[in-house]
């Protein structure tokens, strides 16, 4: 087989050129008043319900990315919908001044199902991963002042914020901004000996992401993971999870560390996305022993935990209980079926993942894909040029995956002409 070209004829970025005349404003007023940092796929959502959304022409499309793992539930959700719209006309928020109802036990619960003591709560995974970071630094600090350093892993995504940028393993994020923080070494995934040769007395903490999401949906070995916290462990430094992406019931299971039978655990764990079905809300959660080394006043956030969202999200986990058993069925079913295409199509390398977080890896660019399923009424993205990547909403069905497949056929078939 051989592969030919999906963009059309006329459009030159090779994105769909049905954008809705009605989106036309849209577009030109961000385009003259928005920093122009994203390059945006060119329709305009407006509405959705379950796993479709539609745009404002009326076209509608499954939705297998889901706002970058964010909308857990889908769209309009009856029980998210009922909390929203309930706390909303009750308090939204107080600050952090004051204590609201749900923050004490959203945090317990997150308890129960992390096995990690203490939770602080914010706004995006960036800002769990700042938090993470001053913890680590800070308790570096509390054994002695050179104990600064942090070791992270290549290929790994944590963020965008100068903090984050500095653990994240990818040079095309970090270029334009270094000099980043100091003291930080990156070794390669699932490589123990230089895992083994990085981390000392000066190591503060390690960083791992449990799956590799934005590197390309990478699971890492738990052989390295659990050589992490033995290294942890050995030189008093604080093993850090980054379950951004892959945590949350993601996985099918309520964090990634949980897929292995004893955990590895970690000292600190970071979580974000799906955990308020899209009102933004983060966590950093952490054991006594690493939790002790934020006191008061080291640390806060003026929006982070607002009763909206800790209502919100505490509502999310009562309904996330009853969901784990269908996100491991459905997503296996996904990856079976997935599977069955890569027999019929040469350029897919490897089908992996856990539940519902699936990367497809291929011998070519999946832009073009991407940009085909969507006129074909799929949302997906692709990371790392060539691998696509999905994460639907825990809600669907192996209907769904059937739908999703079959738009996946129709535009494989349309790249795989005779050699
Ligand atoms: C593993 C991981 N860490 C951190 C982040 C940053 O999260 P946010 O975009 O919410 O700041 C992401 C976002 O994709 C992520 O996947």
């Amino acid at each position: 087989m051989s592969v030919a070209s999906l963009t059309k004829p006329g459009s030159e970025s090779g994105l769909p050129s049905e954008t809705h005349p009605s989106s036309q404003n849209v577009v030109e007023l961000e385009k003259q008043y928005l920093l122009q940092n994203y390059g945006r796929h060119p329709i305009v959502l407006v509405r959705g319900d379950g796993p479709y959304m539609w745009d404002d022409g009326g076209k509608r499309y499954l939705d297998f990315i889901a706002g970058i793992g964010v909308n857990a539930l889908g769209q309009n959700h009856p029980r998210i919908v009922a909390a929203i719209s309930d706390q909303a006309a009750k308090l939204i928020h107080t600050s952090n001044l004051f204590y609201n109802e749900f923050q004490g036990p959203l945090a317990k619960r997150i308890a129960e199902v992390s096995g990690l003591a203490r939770t602080f709560f914010t706004n995006s995974g960036t800002e769990s991963t700042e938090g993470s970071l001053k913890m680590i630094k800070a308790h570096g600090h509390d054994i002695h002042p050179d104990k600064y350093e942090i070791v992270s892993l290549e290929n790994s995504f944590h963020g965008r914020s100068l903090g984050a940028l500095s653990i994240t393993g990818q040079p095309k994020y970090r270029k334009d901004f270094e000099p980043l923080l100091p003291g930080v070494k990156f070794v390669p995934a699932d490589d123990i000996a230089a895992l083994e040769a990085a981390v000392n007395e000066r190591t503060a903490g390690i960083c791992i992401e449990w799956i590799q999401g934005e590197g390309g949906v990478l699971p890492l070995d738990p052989a390295f993971c659990a050589r992490a916290r033995e290294l942890a462990d050995q030189f008093d430094a604080l093993l850090c999870f980054d379950e951004i992406q892959c945590g949350v019931g993601r996985t099918g299971k309520y964090f990634g560390y949980q897929l292995t039978d004893p955990p590895v655990m970690p000292d600190i764990m970071t979580a974000a996305k799906p955990l308020a079905c899209g009102l933004p809300l983060g966590i950093l959660s952490a054991n006594e022993r690493a939790a002790k080394a934020i006191r008061p006043g080291m640390h806060g956030s003026t929006f982070g935990g607002n009763a909206l969202a800790a209502r919100v999200a505490l509502e999310f986990f009562d309904i996330l209980d009853g969901l784990l058993p269908q996100i491991t069925r459905v997503g296996e079913y996904f990856r079976a079926r997935l599977s069955d295409l890569a027999q019929r199509y040469s350029f897919i390398r490897v089908v992996r993942g856990y539940g519902l977080m699936v990367g497809v890896e291929l011998s070519i660019p999946g832009k073009e894909i991407v940009n085909a399923a969507m006129r074909e009424g799929l949302l997906m993205n692709c990371t790392h040029e060539t691998v696509l990547r999905f994460l639907p909403p825990y809600i669907i069905t192996e209907e769904h995956v059937d739908e999703a497949i079959h738009i996946l056929d129709k535009v494989f078939a349309e790249i795989a002409v005779p050699a």
